[in-house]
């Protein structure tokens, strides 16, 4: 199984704040050792120059977003085209601040997974449950439908080029994290559905306050293959640390 660690910036740095994060990342990037996939998401303007900082090294760079269809009429948007011919790999879809904030629904989702996989770019598609359905005991049949929804209409060829995070939004920035049972137990019941879709294979991460402190219970869980980090990704040092954590934790297993 690939193990992953990815960092969403979300709407933060400046551009001189970016440049130094990427360029303490390349610099402590030779001495990451195995084979975690690291992956960084800064915002729109910083992509170019991450991309240029981490050539050649083994950071990927993934998008926050992307508009469905490929170019046209639409101001104020970003195509899966453009962001393919700065050298963009990834792509964050369904991320909960997006739904709650944009009002972006999974059929969108699924319009914009079609377009990123078209053009040869990997979906990160974030699923999750708010803190109401997790008290009323509803969390699985809303990801289910998640599921469903954004993926459902994915061929086996196109869902085995995704990957799938686990954000329950209660974990959010709030610093409140899932404990490794209820991670696992998710991550487990999502493996179920892409396993019966014929790929068992694409990697889940976790996502929500993960952090060095609590990270390696969590990605010491069978079905959690990474994770995807906010907070803890704004920092190099933190962010180089769950890489190692994650390498230590996936040999040790
Ligand atoms: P935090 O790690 O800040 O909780 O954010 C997680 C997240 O939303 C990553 O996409």
């Amino acid at each position: 199984m690939r193990t992953i660690v990815a960092g969403n910036w979300k709407m933060n740095k400046d551009r001189a704040e970016a440049l130094a994060l990427v360029s303490k990342l390349v610099g402590w990037s030779e001495e990451l050792e195995g084979d975690v996939e690291v992956v960084i998401a800064p915002p729109f303007p910083f992509l170019e120059m991450a991309v240029q900082c981490t050539r050649g090294t083994r950071i990927k760079v993934a998008a926050q977003n992307c508009h469905a269809v490929a170019q046209g009429a639409y101001t104020g948007e970003v195509s899966v085209l453009m962001l393919k011919s700065l050298g963009v790999t990834h792509c964050i879809v369904g991320h909960s601040e997006r739904r709650q904030y944009f009002g972006e629904t999974d059929t969108q989702v699924a319009e914009k997974m079609k377009t990123l996989l078209f053009h040869g770019l990997t979906p990160i598609y974030c699923c999750g449950e708010v803190l109401s359905e997790r008290e009323s005991g509803k969390f699985f049949h809303v990801v289910e439908e998640q599921l469903r929804e954004a993926l459902g209409g994915l061929s086996e060829e196109e869902l085995a080029g995704c990957i799938v995070a686990y954000e329950p939004v209660w974990a959010i920035g709030t610093g409140r994290t899932a404990s490794a049972e209820q991670a696992q137990e998710m991550h487990a019941f999502i493996r179920a559905y892409l396993s019966e879709r014929g790929a068992p294979e694409v990697p889940i991460l976790y996502g929500g306050s993960c952090k060095p402190d609590n990270a390696a219970s969590l990605f010491a869980c069978a079905d959690v293959n990474g994770g995807l980090i906010g907070g803890a990704a704004l920092d190099a040092g933190q962010f180089t640390e769950l890489v190692h954590i994650a390498h230590r934790v996936k040999q040790d297993a």
